[in-house]
């Protein structure tokens, strides 16, 4: 039986950097992955690599150049003609992108001294892992700790089953070979939102069919406005408190049935991508007697610290409680081999960043300003629009604002929201202002080159206290 210090199953963004950072901490590690290709291949990197984050990153990127090339090139000047989208070289691009990216997964692991297996894991008893290996052929490994990084998998739709060409998820969506003429995208999540603006761009009719009757609630009231207001620029029909009951399939397409405070009504489309959220993957992960247990939701139960509660056993990223995020999964990742090597790590829940990749993208951290007014704490809100940067201007973007929430009683900068260019890189300042716990005169006094983008934030927090140089 091979002994390991730490075994980690699932090498997606929660799973690897808990291998690497194990193996930096000179730990004995195997790191067990099961991703299958649809080609039959195994790649390091779960969903995020493979079939996730940076795919829908490529796709975004490529679709909103045709996008730009055919409404902004002229603005700037330029004369182009006809765009034609060879959308073969395109997702060619993608798989080319998403290999290389896997790979050097599989080569970090080496580097950090992890032995990489692929195949499946099962935690056993006892501190035993069943490993299943490509061939079949299975193995009983040991370890002093284990640590569950198995992720999560979308949620189907009872009455749309998933068939991967008509009915899709986030994956099959990503990987269409033609652009659909009618699609139809169930849920105005994150996911909805990334790839009905991909498809979009690329020329379908996209209708979103939306349950709530709120959009990206989780956001804050004002984003939320601003964000609509883009994707229906963009042409996305989106319906809200639309809730999909059925469909049927004909040869005209799909005849998507919901129904809206109007009553029963329908729509027929080509394609279907189902993004009506994911659920913790924990499918034959560890048997009875493991000590693991599950939550209601299916997510596997741990303390702040990411332990089960079984002696030495960890589970991290979407597998458990908390929003399902590769950055908030990575950290978790690599607090757990930290504490295994005996050194003091946490993970700061209050400072995670929540970026949608729209175009304008939104991006925020900490609380929204209903969450705020809720708590009952006064507080001040300073903002700033992208309309007045010059920077964003040169850039045709300037649309969205910038806006800060914070106390007014020890000035503490509490939440920050950003909708406009680059507003997943802008975040990264707010929320290292949030995690050294800075005050929103701290931000004031900090300098920001000029021209850029940044400087909206800075702005911001002027116009907290009604001192913004830039806009009255
Ligand atoms: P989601 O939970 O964000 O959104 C799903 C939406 O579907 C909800 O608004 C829900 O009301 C709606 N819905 C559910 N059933 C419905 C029905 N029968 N008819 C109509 N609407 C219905 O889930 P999503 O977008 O699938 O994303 C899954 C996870 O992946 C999320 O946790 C998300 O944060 C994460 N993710 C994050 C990304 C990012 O950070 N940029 C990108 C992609 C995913």
């Amino acid at each position: 039986m091979s002994e390991y210090d730490v075994i980690v199953i699932g090498g997606g963004p929660a799973g690897y950097p808990c291998a690497i950072r194990a193996g930096q901490h000179k730990l004995k590690v195997a790191c067990i992955d099961e991703w299958r290709n649809k080609d039959g291949s195994y790649a390091f990197g779960g969903t995020c690599l493979n079939a996730g984050c940076i795919p829908s990153k490529v796709m975004l990127e490529s679709s909103e150049l045709v996008h730009r090339a055919q409404h902004e090139f002229a603005v700037h000047g330029i004369k182009v003609g006809k765009i034609d989208v060879d959308l073969a070289a395109m997702q060619k691009r993608r798989a080319q992108i998403v290999k290389q990216s896997t790979l050097g997964i599989a080569a970090l692991l080496k580097g950090a001294g992890v032995t990489a297996l692929q195949g499946h894991g099962k935690l056993l008893s006892g501190n035993r892992v069943e490993f299943t290996g490509k061939d079949g052929k299975q193995e009983i490994l040991s370890a002093r700790h284990v640590v569950l990084a198995a992720g999560s998998q979308p949620t189907p739709l009872k009455s749309l089953p998933f068939d991967g060409k008509r009915i899709v998820d986030s994956w099959g969506a990503l990987e269409f070979d033609q652009v659909p003429v009618r699609l139809g995208v169930i849920g105005a999540g994150v996911i909805g939102l990334e790839l009905g603006s991909v498809w979009r761009r690329l020329g379908s009719e996209v209708v979103v069919l939306e349950a709530l009757d709120s959009f990206l609630p989780m956001t804050d009231g004002a984003v939320s406005k601003e964000a609509l207001k883009h994707f229906k620029k963009l042409g996305l029909d989106i319906r809200l408190g639309a809730k999909v009951g059925g469909a049927q399939q004909s040869a005209q397409g799909i005849t998507l049935q919901y129904t809206d405070a109007k009553g029963e009504q329908s729509v027929i489309v080509d394609k279907v991508v189902v993004a009506i959220g994911r659920r913790p993957y924990s499918q034959d992960l560890f048997e009875e007697g493991s000590g693991v247990r599950l939550d209601e939701r299916g997510c596997v139960e741990v303390d702040d610290e990411c332990r089960t509660g079984a002696p030495g056993i960890w589970a991290v990223g979407d597998l458990v409680r908390g929003p399902m995020l590769a950055h908030k999964g990575k950290e978790e990742g690599v607090m757990v081999a930290d504490l295994i090597a005996g050194k003091v790590a946490e993970v700061n829940y209050k400072t995670i960043p929540s970026v949608i990749y729209s175009t304008p993208e939104i991006a925020w951290v900490g609380r929204t300003e209903e969450e705020v007014k809720r708590s009952g704490r006064p507080y001040k809100v300073g903002s700033f629009p992208f309309m007045a940067s010059g920077r964003a201007r040169a850039m045709e973007a300037g649309v969205g604002f910038c806006k800060l929430i914070s106390a007014r009683d020890d000035d503490e900068i509490l939440g920050v929201h950003i909708i406009g260019p680059m507003a997943g890189e802008l975040i990264a300042e707010a929320v290292l202002a949030l995690e050294y716990s800075a005050s929103t005169e701290d931000l004031q006094r900090t300098m920001h080159a000029h021209p850029t983008l940044s400087e909206a934030l800075h702005e911001a927090a002027l116009s907290a206290d009604k001192i913004a140089i830039d806009f009255p």
